[in-house]
């Protein structure tokens, strides 16, 4: 009996499921309910009911897809079940979403109207690097999956953006194509440079997100133009096409990783800078519509480390359910020598004076009480 009773004790003090997390340690190693290291990198949030689906990169040592997105569940932002893969990779070498190619940033959204869950998601084609430039789109019946591919293209072809001038609208000359980087340059691609270049062929595509307005309309905010311009496009009722409807938001400001939240009205974004995988300065910008002005309220993060957004990208802001006014920050720390063990910054964003405004902690948890305890 004492045997017995010792052998249950062993049980429930070892037993992993148990260990409840109970806070958020940004940068540490973030265990799933099985005790394995989260694999869901540049990822998004989507909510229902009381639970919350977590869609992200799966990433090996490279950052190629081997695997595909994958998918955790959580009733409280602090433990995740994994669910497995929201999105497989094809084994099809003619699929574009073949093993070998790159998904990224992966985004859930739930399509009252169709009762369908859609993906959209960064797609590069196999051994192509980053020259595609596409969005891609997939659909599920269940928020788990498995999603079903349907196709990726390049945005916005044969449109040209909202408040374009007509004086613009014009094929890009052989005199256009101006050597990087130089003023000329700089004041050509202001004026819509790669937009001409691209009209036929759409508009390039590379970090991306998406985001549903109170009306239900849902938008796709992309890097385009060489990654000079970000992009906000309208999508159909459905949310698997472009309307058309799009326009361009500070050209030439170099823009990446883009997520974008609402408060009281006003439109928030938080980008980053183009460093590839290392991190810079993050920025912030607001808006009394989506499709702009985009003002300008720069980096959120504040304290030490703001310079490198405490060595993360954004890659999404999630608006935690029954906590009012309460945003959470979710970022990337990247490890590009081992993808596998990029670690997740996720921190409160407070909004004061129409800001918003990052801090660091250590250790945090959201209170039930409507505001954030360190
Ligand atoms: C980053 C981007 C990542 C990934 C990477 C590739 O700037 O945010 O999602 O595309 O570049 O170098």
């Amino acid at each position: 009996m004492k045997l017995l009773c010792l052998l249950f004790f062993l049980i429930i003090v070892a037993d992993p499921c148990s260990s409840q997390n109970t806070f958020f340690e940004p940068g540490a190693i973030w265990k799933d309910t099985e005790g394995k290291h989260i694999n869901a990198h540049g990822g998004g949030i989507y909510s229902e009911g009381d639970t919350y689906y977590w869609y992200g990169e799966h990433k090996g040592q490279s950052s190629i897809a081997q695997v595909g997105v994958r998918v955790y569940s959580s009733s409280d932002l602090y433990n995740w079940k994994n669910e497995g893969i929201a999105l497989a990779v094809s084994n099809d070498l003619d699929s574009e979403i073949t093993k070998g190619s790159v998904i990224e940033r992966p985004k859930v959204i739930y399509n009252n109207k169709t009762g369908k869950y859609v993906m959209w998601f960064h797609l590069e084609l196999k051994n192509q690097g980053y020259a595609a430039a596409r969005t891609g789109v997939a659909i599920s019946d269940s928020p788990t999956g498995p999603f079903k591919y349907l196709k990726s293209y390049r945005p916005n072809a044969n449109v040209w953006p909202l408040n374009f001038p007509l004086s613009n609208q014009k094929r890009t000359k052989k005199n256009e194509l101006y050597e990087w980087w130089t003023p000329e340059w700089k004041a050509a691609l202001i004026e819509g440079l790669y937009v001409r270049r691209d009209f036929r062929e759409g508009q390039m595509s590379r970090d991306m997100t998406v985001f549903v307005d109170d009306d239900g309309k849902a938008y796709h905010i992309h890097s385009s133009e060489e990654n000079q311009t970000l992009h906000i496009s309208e999508l159909t009722d459905d949310y698997l096409d472009f309307t058309s409807r799009w326009t361009r938001m500070k050209p030439g400001g170099q823009n990446e990783a883009p997520a974008v939240f609402k408060h009281n009205d006003t439109y928030y974004m938080i980008t980053s800078g183009l460093t590839g995988w290392a991190p810079n300065a993050a920025r912030s910008f607001s808006a009394k519509s989506i499709w702009g002005p985009w003002k300008s309220l720069g980096n959120p993060a504040t304290g030490k480390l703001a310079q490198v957004t405490f060595n993360s990208q954004s890659t999404y802001v999630l608006t935690v359910n029954g906590v009012e006014d309460t945003f959470l920050y979710m970022g990337d720390r990247w490890n590009p020598k081992n993808h596998i063990d990029g670690r997740y910054i996720w921190l409160p964003i407070k909004i004061k004076n129409k800001k918003p405004e990052i801090e660091w902690f250590d250790k945090w948890a959201l209170s039930k009480y409507n505001s954030i305890q360190p």
